[in-house]
């Protein structure tokens, strides 16, 4: 503990020196996010995330989460500095789409409108006409479905297929997933739920659509918080990156929360209900990087006006 505060104090002291802030997202450690908490920071999803750094003043921000959270900070904000605790964090949904392959699967299909996901690098995003998170994923399909657009949707098949669901609309979809929610199982979570009879399901529309059917709430990682506290529930059992239940404890004291059970465990488990790239942040790596200034995020300039259109839309639909 004393080595926790050593560390907080310095963090404290850099964010004033440096004029810095610090955003991170639910899914780091809870021990980052309460330092996020007590400098006035932000704890967030994807979509506030990102429009975080716009409203504020400082010059610096420290963006503890995975690579595209960092780059989209970037695009939104070219004239500050970006800093990330580590520039190895990515995730696998971005990896999943590589911008020569996704390029080349647009130009098959000129008269679609190409949507892709927050979780995607700014090549990928430059490419597209929408950035879409999970919180806003259906009223944008909604919104251009209105408008009789049709739609490629990438990367992930899970969010799509929920979407399609949803909504009716028939989207072109790319081959996507994400290594943490893929590993909820639908047996899994009912064997608990007979042990929990009156345990509400929360689950991340990133899981598969077995793993959706018999959600008592699905959403975003906000989205899921307002839910464990609105339902009149004691018990839930929660299908997305344990990382959240720092914030849902707060949010909805005295309710117990139950991690869903994953396909695998030890050696087998690949995530086991925790990003391994969201766990890279840590208070050493933060304390390093204000101190180093290494971890700057960069974004090639053209990428940077041709990502920020979409990005720009994102955030102008859903303020
Ligand atoms: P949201 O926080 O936007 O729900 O997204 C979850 C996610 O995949 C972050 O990696
Ligand atoms: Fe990507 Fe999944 Fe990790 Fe989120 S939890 S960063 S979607 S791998």
């Amino acid at each position: 503990q004393a080595e926790i505060d050593r560390y907080k104090a310095r963090i404290k002291a850099l964010l004033k020196e440096k004029d810095a802030c610090l955003v991170a997202h639910y899914y780091t450690d809870a021990i980052v996010q309460e330092i996020a908490e007590e400098t006035g920071g932000c704890i967030s999803d994807s979509l506030e995330m990102a429009r975080f750094g716009t409203i504020r003043p400082e010059q610096t921000l420290v963006v503890a989460g995975v690579k595209f959270m960092g780059e989209t900070a970037k695009i939104l904000n070219p004239e500050k500095r970006i800093l990330m605790p580590t520039l190895e964090a990515t995730c696998s949904l971005d990896i999943g789409c590589p911008i020569e392959e996704f390029s080349a699967f647009c130009d098959q299909h000129p008269d679609h409108e190409v949507v892709v996901y927050a979780n995607t690098s700014a090549a990928v995003k430059a490419r597209a006409d929408w950035v879409v998170t999970s919180s806003i994923a259906l009223k944008v399909a909604e919104h251009l479905e209105e408008q009789g657009k049709k739609i490629i949707w990438a990367p992930d098949k899970h969010l799509g297929e929920y979407v399609q669901k949803q909504t009716g609309i028939e989207m072109l979809m790319w081959d996507g997933s994400c290594i943490v929610h893929e590993e909820f199982k639908a047996k899994g979570i009912l064997e608990l739920k007979s042990v929990y009879p009156d345990a509400a399901v929360l689950v991340h529309p990133e899981s598969p659509d077995a793993v959706v059917q018999i959600a008592d709430a699905v959403g975003s990682t906000t989205q899921l918080i307002k839910a464990a506290a609105e339902l009149p529930n004691e018990t839930f059992i929660v299908a997305t990156d344990r990382g959240i239940f720092y914030k849902m404890q707060q949010a909805a004291p005295g309710k117990t929360f139950i991690e869903a059970p994953t396909g695998g465990s030890g050696a087998t488990c690949r995530s086991c209900a925790h990003c391994p790239w969201m766990a890279m942040n840590g208070l050493q790596n933060i304390v390093s990087a204000l101190e180093t200034g290494e971890g700057e995020v960069l974004v090639d300039e053209a990428l940077i006006t041709d990502a920020r259109r979409p990005l720009q839309r994102m955030l102008d639909f859903s303020a």
